[in-house]
């Protein structure tokens, strides 16, 4: 393993911090973009009290305050009590439509709507990957919602997304589910259109570049831009690191907003309309806590979560929450003192996926030195991480104050720091963000798990990111929250599990229940491959013209849907029986003729076949194909250039 290097790899605050002043002065001609951006999309919600800066405001009448884990939210659970009415109708309309020969659909969600405990709960996990893990997850998220043309067609599964309760993206599947919600619920066809023909995903320019808005935003002036931001929360007290410019230069690819949104936070999406009145599953993203003095992240690492109103741990490490909107405020006795401040404005989205994907971090610096006009501080910045990077013990995403502060002494590893440090949410290797989604007192029927992984050699999943989540399973800090048994990498591979759906979990009664214990999730696994182009593009990868970018999202939406059931004509069934599984057991209803063929042709039977797996380079799925069309910058490409530092970078290409 190779993850030393990574944890090593941020430069001195100083040094990044001391040259920013000099860009600060007024833009004009970025003024300009934001009426012209204005005036072409209203949005919602950019609600921090001074753009990009965190600031004091009056506290509210209660007090913020911690609490303990073991269950969710009063808000989530008052939210949840709408979702999943919400539900209803959706599931309804995709169960039916999914038509299971003998099983009234219709008559049987009538029947478990009421007590909304049998109605079936289902979540959506979108895997990290950079940019192939934004685009392959769009695609399957794209087949999942309705308002996706022809989605609801035969053979689609457009109302999975709308039937859902929770949508949960990590590191590159966090950029989508950030992306998302950031824009008012946008469909990803949107993200990819437009609302008039000019799309909001424009990758072909990439970030180092910026922004194509020729004759409004060069380079420089983006990079000014950005580093302006990121001045003003440091101007006013607050800690920044390259997670902080990460995050800003990815808002103007991902967020609708004049300069990329600055002001928009992740506890504003609480306000939306759509996600108050829940319309919207209700999105989590996922990081990894680093313990203080140790560079490793393993799956003993805490692993945190970001809703819209809380950021914490269901591990017993920290085994607590904040409210999201109050970072950054003094928690240290659990609730901000009397004579405390209330600080908003920490929780910008950009530096929640920033933090989720910190991989990345050391990706923009080693690539910056080869594009024309950005910022020397930030070339000098590059070339600080070249000299430091082995000795160097700076942090990722830094959260200043650590809001679990005096929290859980005994067992929370960073308890006596002030300063909490988070990285990307994939370093653990459990690259899909389960962790939320298996917590017993959420109670997820079915968890559609999407892989865009790069595990082997070319760049395809093997499964290690579920077998992570199995084994932490096993292990003391999951605290006897079960997952669904997993074979290893070869059984994958030789069994052809990644290069199909593939459900674990499916039978209950094989999982043997502790005190206290309930049954996990079924584990709808949906790995990525190609369909109809190969998707294999490298993690590392920046830059993807539309047309690449379109055929990436299309092999999503076709590993999605069996290529509109062209692979098998019973996958739409099939996933309809997959939603419905656990609740029909719950409700003792005898599991329809056509849902056990779905499970006997899907479901992991247990059998391992751990030989040595021959070199996995698969072949498109779908007849009439043909060639290699990837154009991706191979892997090996990729680490051409950058000499010692990109050996310590080739475990990492390969997992995330
Ligand atoms: C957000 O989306 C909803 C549903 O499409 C729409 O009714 C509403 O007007 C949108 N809000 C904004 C501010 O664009
Ligand atoms: C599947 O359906 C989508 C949406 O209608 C369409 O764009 C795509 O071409 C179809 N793919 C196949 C393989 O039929
Ligand atoms: C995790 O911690 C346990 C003790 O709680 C220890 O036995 C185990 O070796 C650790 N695993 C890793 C991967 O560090
Ligand atoms: C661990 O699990 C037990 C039993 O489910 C639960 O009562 C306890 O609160 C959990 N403790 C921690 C610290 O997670
Ligand atoms: C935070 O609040 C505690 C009391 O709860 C106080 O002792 C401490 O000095 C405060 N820290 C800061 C940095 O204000
Ligand atoms: C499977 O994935 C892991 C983690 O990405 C990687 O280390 C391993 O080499 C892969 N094995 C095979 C056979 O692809
Ligand atoms: C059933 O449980 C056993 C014991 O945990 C496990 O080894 C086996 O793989 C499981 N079978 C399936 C199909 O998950
Ligand atoms: C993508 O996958 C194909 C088939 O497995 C392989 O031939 C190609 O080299 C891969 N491309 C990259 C960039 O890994
Ligand atoms: C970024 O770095 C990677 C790995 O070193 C390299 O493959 C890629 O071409 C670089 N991209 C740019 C835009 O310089």
């Amino acid at each position: 393993m190779h993850l030393q290097l990574w944890q090593s790899s941020l430069l001195p605050l100083a040094l990044l911090n001391a040259p920013l002043l000099v860009s600060a002065e007024p833009i004009p001609v970025l003024q300009q973009h934001q009426k012209h951006d204005l005036m072409l999309s209203p949005r919602a919600r950019p609600n921090a009290p001074d753009g990009y800066a965190p600031a004091p405001v009056p506290c509210p009448k209660d007090k913020p305050k911690l609490r303990v884990a073991g269950a969710v939210s009063d808000r989530e659970t008052a939210w949840l009590a709408k979702r999943r009415k919400e539900t209803v109708a959706p599931m309804t309309e995709f169960l039916t439509r999914a038509n299971i020969p003998g099983f009234d659909a219709g008559a049987y969600i009538k029947k478990v709507a009421d007590g909304v405990k049998d109605l079936p709960n289902i979540a959506i996990a979108v895997s990290g990957g950079g940019y192939r893990a934004l685009l392959n997850g769009g695609g399957f998220v794209a087949a999942a919602d309705s308002r996706t043309s022809g989605a609801t067609d035969k053979g689609g599964i457009g109302g999975l997304l709308q039937s859902s309760t929770y949508l949960a993206g990590l590191s590159g599947g966090g950029w989508l589910v950030s992306s998302i919600y950031a824009n008012n619920f946008t469909s990803v066809e949107e993200l990819r259109n437009g609302k008039k023909g000019s799309s909001i995903w424009q990758f072909d320019s990439n970030i180092f570049v910026g922004p194509d808005l020729p004759g409004i935003l060069d380079t420089p002036r983006y990079w000014a831009s950005v580093a302006k931001q990121v001045a003003s929360k440091k101007d006013a007290g607050f800690q920044t690191s390259i997670t902080d410019y990460w995050g800003r230069a990815l808002s103007y690819q991902l967020i609708d907003a004049p300069d990329g949104g600055p002001s928009y936070t992740f506890s504003s999406i609480a306000l939306d309309e759509e996600f108050s009145n829940a319309r919207t599953p209700f999105p989590i993203l996922v990081a990894d806590g680093r313990a203080p003095g140790t560079k490793i992240i393993s799956l003993n690492s805490t692993v945190y979560e970001f809703n819209p109103f809380e950021m914490g741990s269901h591990d017993p490490t920290v085994f607590g929450f904040a409210p999201i909107e109050y970072l950054a405020s003094n928690f240290s006795n659990g609730v901000i003192p009397s004579n405390g401040k209330c600080i908003r404005g920490f929780d910008s989205v950009s530096y929640i996926f920033g933090t989720s994907s910190s991989l990345f971090n050391a990706f923009l610096l080693q690539n910056i030195s080869a594009v024309e006009g950005v910022p020397d501080f930030l070339l000098e910045a590059g070339t600080g991480l070249l000299e430091h990077f082995d000795d160097r013990d700076d942090d990722i995403a830094q959260y200043v104050p650590n809001p679990f502060l005096g929290w859980n002494s005994k067992t929370n590893p960073n308890a006596n720091r002030i300063e909490l440090d988070l990285v990307d949410g994939g370093l653990d290797l459990q690259n899909i963000p389960l962790h939320p989604l298996i917590q017993p007192f959420r109670n997820v029927d079915v968890i559609f798990a999407v892989d865009s992984s790069a595990d082997t050699i070319y760049s395809w999943p093997n499964g290690t990111a579920l077998r992570a989540t199995y084994d932490r399973s096993q292990s003391a800090i999951a605290n006897g929250t079960l997952f669904p048994p997993v074979p290893d990498e070869h059984t994958f591979i030789n069994l052809g599990l990644n290069s199909r759906p593939t459900f674990f979990g499916c039978d209950s009664k094989n999982f043997t229940l502790k005190e206290g214990q309930s049954v996990p999730p079924l584990v709808v696994y949906i790995p990525n491959a190609p369909y109809s182009f190969n998707s294999n593009a490298s993690t590392f990868d920046p830059t993807y013209a539309d047309d690449r970018r379109n055929s990436i999202i299309r092999n999503g939406y076709e590993v999605a849907t069996q290529g509109n059931g062209t692979v098998d004509s019973a996958w739409t069934t099939c996933v309809a029986c997959a939603a419905l599984s656990r609740s029909l057991e719950r409700t003792g209803t005898p599991v329809p003729s056509a849902c056990t063929e779905c499970f006997t042709k899907y479901c992991w039977d247990g059998k391992l076949d751990a030989k040595a797996s021959a070199e996995y380079e698969p072949k498109f799925k779908l007849s009439g194909v043909k060639g290699a069309n990837s154009g991706a910058g191979s892997v090996k490409a990729a680490m051409g250039t950058m000499g010692g530092l990109v050996i310590g970078m080739i475990g990492m290409m390969f997992i995330l």
